[in-house]
């Protein structure tokens, strides 16, 4: 394994002249704030600039991510008033005056891979970079490398950028163990561009999150709630929802913690499907209200099983969402949704997550290094220990559970309903 250590905050030309790394992969991993975002986005910038006429492309898993995160991110700290450069996000590009073209765009579904397989001549790239790369899949990252093969320059490049996540994840087995890519560490401590408050949010995380991301370690969180869950199973492409099967939405409340709202779909053999999701702090109950009308449009949902708070619910009853309260208790939801993501007999689990779930990714989160969606909560959801070590399994810790509730209440609720009432 060839590793070299990068402090991306000493000068940025690293990222210009000289290339110190042409190998064919490049994957920049550490803890979190390393300064691995900007050394891939200069890099980017730096290639179209020097090479005139190269194709450069952006990904993220979904493009909802890409527009709302990194492009601004890439406009704003790395672009800038580049005079050279235009931003044409109808047509998500940027255009350099000398030829180059930098696109941009997600994988999370068909629709986004055909717009990603559009860009360039003949499909060829010469430079790609996929942004928080642990959330692609491995068939993502062979179909990006298959496409580098452009001409602009004599070297070609696929950029990975990531925490680290599970160590049997793909990129640590195949990339980092096996060797495939040229790695390279970073960690927020030595990038003097972090604010002082950014060291303590990162020091103030525990559990699996604080090894990965303020240690920047691949490790495997340790007594996981729901350690079945595997993201190669339950997380899969949407597609559009038959007309018959039914439907319900599910709602924890939240102002300074994530307000969630989930919309479940159920086939006509039960299994559970999460459709859509909104995921967002700092907005009050009569914005969500009118986004969750506004998302629903002539979609039949039968019910709207929400947390308690009374006020809350008045508020959505004054938009006409009429709502019931969930089943709240803790340790027969966790069985039940436990019981969902098991492999049944004929091969599959009862419950999966669409992967472009989310309408609108909260930024904030993102920074504060707190999970965006409710798949982003799985990992970090564990048994509290004893002193010894040992896990108690009865309460969860309470921390980034916002999402996993809303899901507990939506599976208690479909478990324990008979169904629509059937008249005839
Ligand atoms: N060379 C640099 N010059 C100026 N600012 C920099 C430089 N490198 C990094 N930064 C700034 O430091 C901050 C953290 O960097 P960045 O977001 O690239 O880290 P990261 O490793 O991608 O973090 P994360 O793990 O959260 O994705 C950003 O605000 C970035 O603009
Ligand atoms: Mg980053």
């Amino acid at each position: 394994m060839k590793t070299n250590y990068i402090a991306p905050y000493k000068p940025l030309s690293w990222q210009v002249e000289p290339w110190r790394d042409k190998a064919g992969v490049m994957l920049l991993t550490g803890s979190a704030g390393g300064g691995k975002s900007r050394l891939a986005g200069e890099r980017m910038h730096a290639y179209m600039m020097k090479y005139p006429g190269a194709m450069g492309l952006m990904l993220r898993k979904t493009r909802n991510s890409m527009t709302n995160s990194t492009v601004l991110f890439l406009d704003r700290s790395v672009i800038g008033n580049d005079a050279s450069v235009k931003h044409y996000p109808s047509k998500s590009r940027f255009q350099y005056n000398n030829g180059s073209i930098l696109a941009y765009g997600g994988m999370a579904n068909d629709e986004q891979r055909e717009q990603i397989r559009s860009i360039g001549q003949d499909g060829s790239v010469d430079i790609a970079w996929m942004e928080e790369a642990t959330k692609f899949t491995e068939d993502d990252y062979n179909e990006i490398r298959a496409r580098i093969r452009g001409r602009a320059a004599d070297w070609r490049q696929v950029v990975l950028t990531t925490n680290p996540d599970a160590p049997t994840h793909w990129i640590n087995q195949r990339l980092i163990k096996g060797g495939e890519a040229s790695v390279h560490y970073s960690s927020a401590a030595d990038n003097e561009y972090n604010p002082p408050e950014y060291i303590d949010t990162l020091k103030s995380l525990t559990g699996v999150l604080g090894l990965r991301l303020r240690d920047g370690k691949w490790v495997q969180a340790e007594g996981a709630v729901y350690d079945i869950f595997d993201a190669g199973i339950h997380i899969i492409d949407g597609f559009p929802i038959p007309a018959d099967w039914r439907r319900i939405r599910a709602i924890d409340f939240g102002y300074t913690n994530a307000f969630v709202c989930q919309w479940w779909a159920i086939d006509n053999d039960g299994r559970m499907y999460l459709y859509r999701e909104m995921y967002h702090t700092r907005r009050t109950v009569n914005v969500h209200a009118a986004q969750i009308k506004r998302l629903t449009g002539d979609e039949y949902i039968e019910a709207t099983v929400t947390d308690h708070d009374a006020e809350d619910r008045a508020t959505l009853e004054e938009f006409r969402i009429l709502t019931t309260p969930a089943k709240k208790d803790v340790s027969p939801g966790i069985q039940a949704v436990t019981e969902r993501l098991k492999i049944a007999g004929d091969g599959k689990p009862r419950l999966f997550i669409f992967r472009d779930a989310l309408v609108e990714m909260d930024t904030s989160l993102e920074s504060a290094k707190k999970p965006s969606c409710t798949a982003d909560e799985i990992d970090g959801y564990v048994w509290p220990k004893t002193a010894d070590g040992r896990a108690v399994k009865e309460q969860p810790v309470k921390v980034n559970d916002h999402g996993l509730d809303t899901l507990r209440y939506a599976v208690q609720h479909v478990d324990n309903d008979a169904g629509p009432l059937l008249l005839w």
